[in-house]
């Protein structure tokens, strides 16, 4: 019986196979844009560490951090162990290079940028897209060219991943995070969540990417130079069967957020709000989502009560720009609140707007293809394309953000772009009596 056993134990270990190699890398912002946290996978545990520095080949800084075993939600329970580490006191306007992993396996080498120390005098520019996926991700080659010739200073993905991140006992997710790490290891690649994340309640999300803040990444804020950028979790209000708790906790966390980003030394510093979440208030698309019904749940709150709806917040706050995603095309509103469009004025809709320009760009590719337009187009509407594609968003300074569309399918033609022109970043309520 024990020479039984021995040999089992004797021949399980001639099979048993070391996932000790990195893969998935990726970078995200810590606390603030000049901490970097880089994160990645290994299938066998191992400690975390990354050697980096300003020195191609010498990389003379040594940082650890935590390993975090993920067990999939799947029927294979598949585990896989998630490295995160904190690179901080990072010197602003250098180039660094780093690998990651220990001493049982190390990454290639990547590098990373960090910005400026006057980030006042800082023009970030991003790419912004959602609803990207392991199949069909047409966008993202063009998208690993252009972060390879160091042109964005972060990605945003606002929403939906892979198709779906816990498909085939994640193994979809572990896919999806090899492609985008050729991206992801070079820029931030910041993100929320999408309907496609909710299964396992949202823990394939949850453990694969490392946002700021103690929210496991479902909603949270960082200033980039002139913006302050907020992240929203759309899906707390349409998963209930994960309970109401999360969608009250958001919204009193984005008002005392908004309030913070506000007052008036905050806004001087980081004028432009910009928020980002997955579902919608608006759409024109020719589908039943619910960003075409009258009263969404994200603009005006859950159904009958109304409570917790975002948009007469944001009209609050002076919100100036809304990201969105989920619909699988490109829209862009005139300045609207609660279905009233308020132009700064008929020549220049856009320059000193009455209220927040919302932009819908999920159209980067998945595998559900994308979604054509109502063939009326409603008088909120100002442009709508389904080519697959991302936007491209450069705040210039205090007063002036450029935006752009790119057409994958027309080559990396720019096909829409605006000037948001504020001189005054201030709460829209307070313009109400200039409609
Ligand atoms: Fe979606």
């Amino acid at each position: 019986m024990l020479l039984t056993a021995l040999l089992v134990l004797s021949l399980s270990r001639c099979f048993a196979t070391n996932y000790f190699q990195p893969e998935q890398i990726h970078l995200s912002y810590g606390a603030s844009i000049y901490d970097i946290v880089v994160t990645w996978t290994t299938y066998s545990d191992c400690k975390s560490t990354v050697e980096y520095g300003i020195d191609e080949y010498e990389r003379p800084l040594k940082a650890h951090g935590s390993t975090t075993k993920f067990i999939d939600g799947g029927p294979e329970r598949r585990v896989m162990y998630i490295h995160r580490v904190l690179l901080n006191n990072l010197t602003s306007s250098s180039k660094y290079f780093y690998h990651c992993g220990s001493d049982l396996g190390w990454s290639a080498l990547f590098w990373f940028t960090t910005p400026p120390k006057d980030e006042s005098k800082w023009s970030p520019h991003l790419a912004i897209y959602g609803d990207m996926g392991n199949e069909n991700a047409q966008s993202l080659a063009r998208l690993q060219d252009e972060v390879q010739r160091n042109i964005y200073d972060a990605i945003i993905h606002v929403g939906d991943f892979a198709y779906d991140m816990d498909s085939d006992n994640a193994r979809v997710g572990d896919e999806f995070m090899r492609q985008i790490e050729t991206v992801a290891a070079y820029v931030p690649y910041m993100t929320c969540p999408g309907n496609h994340e909710q299964t396992y309640n949202f823990s394939n999300y949850r453990a694969r990417f490392s946002m700021p803040g103690d929210t496991e990444g479902l909603w949270y804020s960082f200033d980039m130079g002139p913006i302050h950028f907020v992240a929203l979790s759309t899906e707390v209000y349409y998963n209930f069967n994960y309970g109401m708790k999360q969608l009250v906790k958001q919204y009193y966390w984005l008002e005392e957020d908004l309030k913070r980003a506000s007052e008036p030394d905050n806004r001087k510093k980081h004028p432009w709000i910009i928020t980002y979440g997955h579902r919608p208030m608006y759409c024109s698309n020719n589908d039943f989502d619910d960003c075409r019904q009258h009263s969404t749940f994200v603009r005006s709150g859950i159904p009958f009560l109304k409570w917790f709806g975002l948009e007469e917040m944001f009209h609050r706050y002076g919100v100036d720009l809304s990201i969105w995603a989920h619909e699988h095309s490109y829209e862009r509103l005139w300045p609207v609140y609660d279905y009233r469009v308020l132009n700064g004025s008929i020549s220049q809709p856009y320059q000193n707007p009455k209220a927040t320009v919302h932009i819908i760009t999920g159209s980067a590719g998945c595998s559900e293809r994308t979604d054509p337009f109502t063939p009326i187009k409603p008088e909120w509407s100002a442009f709508r394309n389904s080519d697959y594609g991302y936007t491209k968003v450069k705040a210039w300074n205090d007063t002036h953000l450029y935006l752009e569309q790119v057409s994958d399918d027309q080559d990396g033609k720019v096909i829409d772009s605006i000037w948001l022109v504020r001189e005054r970043h201030e709460a829209f309520d307070n313009l109400d009596h200039l409609d």
